[in-house]
């Protein structure tokens, strides 16, 4: 395990997302199976796939039987190399935030796979106004669902209660210096406040443990990039709450969050306790599904 001090990053490291690295798209190749759930709830049609990454997701979208064309949109230009050697998609370049610039609208479902934290995080406006920028996004891509379209939203999610004070307990030696990393490479103070409390512990609230153990859960070589992301943005029913408020016609169709297969064995050495001693481990993943109302609905214009 190398030092604190040698995993330091400057802030130029920092606020670069552009270039993404082989083992980010391996990472997100080897999710695919777990991502193609969601393609339950895509209904055909002509389908965009936001934050497409290296193209796996909206491969299995294409294959469909409804599918008719499948939009994949990233704003990396690596992310686009990889998808450029996806046969059966179009591939398009830009941000979430451009979908009129870039002429689509109409769509029958939009697919965002782990994409909002990442809208978010890396917001021109900086991390801290991160949900006010992903309500922004999600008000031009709801806009641009035809009517009886689905939104599908796949991501990290916000633990309930989520300022109520946790206590992580690290593996060792190791454990403590990648804590130690990341709290000086989150840009987040509210994140950052986790305070050691005893040996190998650290005590903050449930948000703030939560960001940390799942970031740690990538290891000390991921950390660069993964400490400049905040995965928790929203909380199951809040994130509902929100997207209804955008006033867009949409209604929700399914919400649900769980603890992905494999994350417990992977972080079987760390420990989180409530405040009563109780053992907790957060959800690492959630889907929200919304529809639009159709043009001919009650209540539709
Ligand atoms: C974690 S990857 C997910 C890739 C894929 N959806 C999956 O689930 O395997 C996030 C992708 O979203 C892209 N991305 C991040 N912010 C974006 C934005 N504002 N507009 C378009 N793409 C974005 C990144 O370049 C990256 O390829």
């Amino acid at each position: 395990m190398k030092s604190v001090a040698d995993t330091s990053i400057s802030p130029a490291a920092r606020s670069s997302r552009r270039g993404l690295e082989e083992r980010y798209f391996q990472r997100m190749a080897a999710a695919v199976e777990e991502k193609t759930q969601l393609t339950d709830w895509v209904r055909g049609g002509r389908i965009l796939d936001i934050g497409a990454g290296g193209g796996e997701l909206a491969a299995r979208i294409a294959e469909l039987p409804d599918v008719k064309d499948v939009i994949a949109l990233d704003d990396s230009d690596d992310a686009v190399a990889h998808l450029n050697e996806i046969d059966g998609i179009t591939v398009r370049s830009g941000t979430a935030d451009q979908l009129a610039e870039l002429g689509l609208h109409d769509l029958d479902g939009i697919v965002m796979s782990s994409v909002l934290h990442e809208i978010a995080s890396y917001n021109p406006r900086g991390p801290e106004n991160g949900r006010e920028a992903a309500l922004a996004n999600l008000a031009v891509i709801g806009g641009a669902l035809a009517p009886g379209g689905v939104l599908i939203i796949r991501d990290f999610v916000t633990p309930a209660d989520a300022d109520r004070t946790l206590t992580l307990i690290s593996p060792g030696e190791a454990g403590d210096a990648l804590i130690g990393a990341y709290l000086e490479q989150v840009p987040v103070p509210e994140l950052a406040a986790l305070t050691a409390s005893g040996p190998h512990s650290f005590t903050g609230s449930a948000r703030a443990v939560s960001e940390a153990l799942l970031t740690v859960n990538w290891g000390l070589e991921s950390l660069p990039r993964e400490a400049q992301e905040q995965y928790c943005q929203f909380e199951l029913d809040e994130l509902v709450q929100e997207v209804l408020g955008l006033g867009l016609g949409l209604s929700v169709v399914h919400r649900e969050a769980w603890v992905q297969p494999g994350y417990r064995q992977h972080l079987s050495g760390w420990t989180v306790l409530e405040a009563d001693g109780t053992p907790w481990f957060p959800d690492t993943k959630a889907i929200w599904v919304f529809e639009k109302a159709a043009a001919n609905a009650p209540g539709s214009d």
